[in-house]
């Protein structure tokens, strides 16, 4: 059982909504001016990995008290109660176990008292054997041919974690060539079926449930099309595997339970990519580099479990978060990677974070009084720069952005690395900075400006700056560094629904969805007009049916 603390009724909070006062008067750079320590003080090192923090809007009496905050909500037990397998996604009346399926160095860990080592171990060896078969061309398609392309169809956690990872790590990458179907738009699969050869292409069917209607659907259309190419019902066991926790569904479904590569329901969606559903990336990297990505993730899961706080990654930044959002109401929070191969990084994060701490009902089961996750979004630099940074410096919001950029460069051509990375650090100091009205009085005096004209001006060209920013600096975008930083991100997540007293493992509001689309669809067959719903979807749905 987790904790059930509510954060505003700690002492700490109560400090913290005091000290919020003294430190919303300060800004930035004189907090640095204060204290020449700040980047030390500030900065942990963990393997490859540096978060600069220092340009957050704290001091050490900040630290000190979300320090006090964590404790006072008893982080380090929900932590434990994670660790050592308690149900502690409780609505699901399930524990949570990522954490095994990295477990590298192969501690046992029970889950209902059983050691699951065995069962991860043993998936982890045939996804190994599978992977190096398709990757060698020993695995055959149907007419004998080896295979060259694979199709992974899933969504949300059954297809955004495996995306994101194979495009970052797309430097590391084989001859197979990998394609992502997850939306039920028809577009999709067509464009995907379009330039694939029914010989040599491996579906894998991606899906915990085996139940999700749009991988199912898109599914029975891949298997219709291998069908209608030439493919016959005895060659489907070639070219359709199946990644999932439902055997029985896989089966009905015409795949053989050999190629099915199973996991568990201690593996929530949007933290499945180091299972069976990573098999894409295991294909894509090969699966020593897989295995790499886990040993870096298992890392991070050692420095969260066994680091003290204040030098603990995850929790700094799921306490600085916090202090944003329920101190300095921020709605939204940037990740902002600088390198291209990341360029799905922030979509990934959309679900890690959103799915997880978008509740509004605390572990009482009462309605909170607080704000809970915030809204995650962003796309790489210096793409971003040049289209929602505006808001980001000069607009009327707070947020606080993630700045991730690695130091060397999987591609280094030219000047290209530096001028990326100059442009890393020089906006993290520009938020900091701002630029004065001094500053830009002189700039315009510089450029011949009248005191008429710089008067006019002026106010446009004045940063208030102050604008909190975290550093990520990475030395090198490896199978084992992006490890550690999903699964630092991953127990980020997790510290912030500790503090807010929520459940991070469930995703109820999803399932609404899901089933009203199902009652709809009926209603799309035929003519008639509907009349059962309110006035607006009837509009739209009797529209629809006369334009279609
Ligand atoms: O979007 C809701 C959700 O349940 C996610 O949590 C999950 O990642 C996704 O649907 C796909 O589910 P499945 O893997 O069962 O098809």
């Amino acid at each position: 059982m987790l904790p059930t603390v509510n954060f505003t009724e700690t002492a700490a909070y109560k400090y913290l909504a005091d000290h919020f006062i003294d430190i919303n008067d300060k800004n930035l750079k004189q907090l640095f001016a204060e204290d020449e320590k700040r980047f030390e003080k500030f900065s942990v090192i963990f393997e490859d990995i540096l978060l600069d923090y220092s340009k957050n809007r704290i001091n050490d009496e900040t630290i000190a008290l979300l320090l006090q905050l964590a404790k006072e909500c008893k982080l380090d037990e929900a932590i434990k109660a994670m660790f050592s397998g308690d149900k502690i996604n409780q609505t699901e009346d399930r524990a949570v176990l990522h954490i095994a399926l990295r477990n590298q160095s192969n501690s046992p860990i029970l889950a209902d008292g059983v050691n699951i080592m065995d069962d991860v171990n043993a998936v982890l060896a045939k996804m190994e054997k599978f992977s190096e078969q398709i990757i060698s061309g020993a695995w055959k398609g149907y007419t004998g041919k080896a295979i060259t392309d694979v199709v992974n169809i899933g969504i949300g956690g059954s297809d955004l974690g495996p995306v994101m990872v194979t495009e970052a790590l797309k430097a590391y990458k084989n001859h197979l060539t990998m394609h992502f179907v997850s939306n039920i738009d028809g577009t999709h699969m067509a464009e995907a079926l379009k330039v694939v050869d029914p010989e040599t292409t491996l579906f894998i069917i991606a899906s915990k449930t085996f139940t999700t209607q749009e991988t199912l659907t898109n599914a029975n259309t891949a298997k219709d099309w291998f069908l209608s190419k030439g493919g016959k019902q005895e060659d489907v066991a070639k070219h359709f595997a199946a990644l999932s926790t439902n055997a029985k569904d896989v089966s009905a479904f015409g795949i053989d339970t050999e190629n099915m590569f199973g996991f568990w329901d201690w593996v929530g969606g949007r933290y499945s990519l180091w299972s069976a559903i990573g098999l894409p990336i295991a294909l894509s990297v090969g699966f020593d580099n897989f295995k790499q990505l886990l040993e870096g993730a298992h890392a991070a899961d050692q420095h969260f479990e066994n680091t003290p706080f204040e030098s603990n990654i995850p929790v700094i930044l799921g306490l600085l978060g916090v202090w944003y959002i329920n101190f300095f109401d921020a709605e939204t929070q940037a990740i902002l990677p600088y390198d291209q191969y990341m360029h799905r990084f922030a979509a990934y994060f959309q679900q890690g974070d959103m799915e997880s701490n978008g509740k509004h009902v605390d572990r009482n089961g009462e309605e909170v009084t607080y704000e809970t996750g915030p809204i995650i979004w962003g796309e790489p630099g210096t793409n971003g720069q040049h289209a929602f940074y505006q808001l980001i410096h000069q607009g009327t919001r707070l947020i606080p952005c993630d700045f991730i950029a690695p130091a060397q460069s999987l591609n280094p051509i030219g000047e290209h690395h530096p001028i990326l990375l100059s442009n890393f650090f020089a906006q993290t100091e520009a938020l900091m900075n701002g630029k004065t009205e001094e500053q830009v009085v002189a700039e315009l005096q510089k450029d011949g400006k009248t005191d008429e004209e710089i008067k006019k001006l002026a106010p446009f060209k004045i940063f208030e700056g102050n604008r909190p920013t975290n550093s990520i600096l990475l030395k090198k975008v490896t199978p084992r560094s992006l490890g550690t930083l999903i699964a630092i991100y991953e127990h980020k997540i997790f510290v912030q629904g500790i503090i807010w007293n929520i459940f991070s493992f469930d995703q109820w509001g999803v399932e609404l969805g899901k089933q009203l689309a199902k009652s709809i669809l009926p209603e799309l067959k035929g003519d008639e007009p509907v009349s059962s719903h309110d006035g607006s979807t009837n509009g739209l749905i009797n529209q629809y049916k006369s334009w279609r």
